[in-house]
């Protein structure tokens, strides 16, 4: 087996999942901003199995993004098995599991960050996909879990003691608790305790949002790279910044005519994988680009209204 993640240089910087975000095309261009490896959005071992359409389309990637992993979720053993031989030799260098999914429509029905209460299914799913994957295998978990019926908190250590024994390649941890899922300060020692716990590569995550802060994690967490998801918003260079910083101490900041191109090169290379619909799907991303610009508001009340790539160009021409 290719396992990539041991010959990436650390810091390892990854573009973390983001379910309606990390498609294709915003995945190739945090690749030219300097991102190290990618994972796309989450994709249900259902799905795959029952040969959905929609997800089978989703699963597309372009050979510059590699390293590129899949992230999967569902809660059953045997669609574990069944999905990661397919997704094994569609070309993916690595299959990523989230145990970290807050959402209501992945948590109902006891998937995502729920599967953490029930760590012998955890084991059992890790185990189906490390057998059936040629392929590394990663997870992406939480910091921690409060079983309610048992006041218990479930920590990303429990799980990471239950799986120790199969061949997990990589484990990202978001430092944050399913009770305060995206905003508030990191658990810091959840990551820590997974770094020492864990011999293979950890990544932190949670609240990059600047080289600064992404430095000081580092230092603080000692983990082999950082899993990077808001920070890349509208911000697909950060990255490179990130490794300028860590390297020489400073970073260049994009100047507009920069941006521009960046924009425009996004919306090309969306538009080439999901059409005039995909454009409309980005406006928000463009968005994204503009905030902190003196003519932002501005800006954001036309980039929102966009339909084609005129309309973009338009926009971008004039301003
Ligand atoms: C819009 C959105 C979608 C997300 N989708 C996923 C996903 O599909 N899989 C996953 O493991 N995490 C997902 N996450 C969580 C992120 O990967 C990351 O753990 C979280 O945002 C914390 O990192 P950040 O502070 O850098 O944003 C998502 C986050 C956001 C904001």
């Amino acid at each position: 087996m290719n396992n990539f993640w041991q010959k990436l240089k650390k810091p390892i910087l990854a573009l973390a999942p983001m379910a309606g975000i990390t498609d294709s095309a915003f995945r190739q261009m945090c690749k030219l901003g300097g991102a190290d490896v990618l994972y796309t959005e989450f994709v249900s071992t259902d799905a795959i199995v029952y040969e959905s359409k929609k997800t089978f389309g989703m699963l597309k990637f372009s050979e510059s993004e590699k390293p590129v992993v899949v992230q999967i979720f569902g809660k059953k053993p045997e669609h574990y098995f069944k999905s990661v031989k397919v997704l094994s030799e569609l070309g993916y260098d690595g299959v990523d599991i989230n145990f970290g999914c807050p959402a209501y429509k992945v948590v109902k029905s006891g998937g995502g960050v729920k599967l953490m209460l029930n760590l012998d299914l955890v084991k059992e799913l890790v185990q189906a996909a490390c057998e059936a994957s040629q392929i590394p295998v990663s997870l992406k978990v939480r910091a921690s879990i409060e079983d309610k019926a048992t006041k218990v908190k479930i920590t990303a250590l429990d799980l990471v003691e239950k799986i120790k024994d199969l061949p997990v390649a990589a484990i990202m941890v978001h430092g944050r608790s399913f009770e305060k899922p995206f905003d508030g300060e990191l658990d810091i020692n959840s990551i820590i305790q997974v770094k020492e716990a864990f011999s293979a590569v950890v990544l932190a995550n949670g609240g990059v949002y600047t080289p600064e802060i992404a430095k000081s994690l580092l230092e603080q967490t000692g983990a082999d790279g950082l899993g990077i998801a808001r920070g890349a918003w509208g911000k697909p260079w950060i990255f490179q910044q990130i490794r300028d910083y860590l390297g020489i101490g400073k970073y260049r900041v994009s100047e507009w005519s920069e941006i521009k191109k960046t924009m425009l090169k996004h919306a090309k290379l969306t538009f080439q994988s999901k059409g005039e619909h995909g454009l409309v799907e980005l406006r928000k991303q463009l968005a994204w680009y503009v905030k902190g610009l003196p003519k932002a508001a501005e800006l954001r009340s036309k980039l929102v209204r966009v339909n084609s790539l005129e309309d973009i160009q338009g926009i971008l021409k004039n301003n």
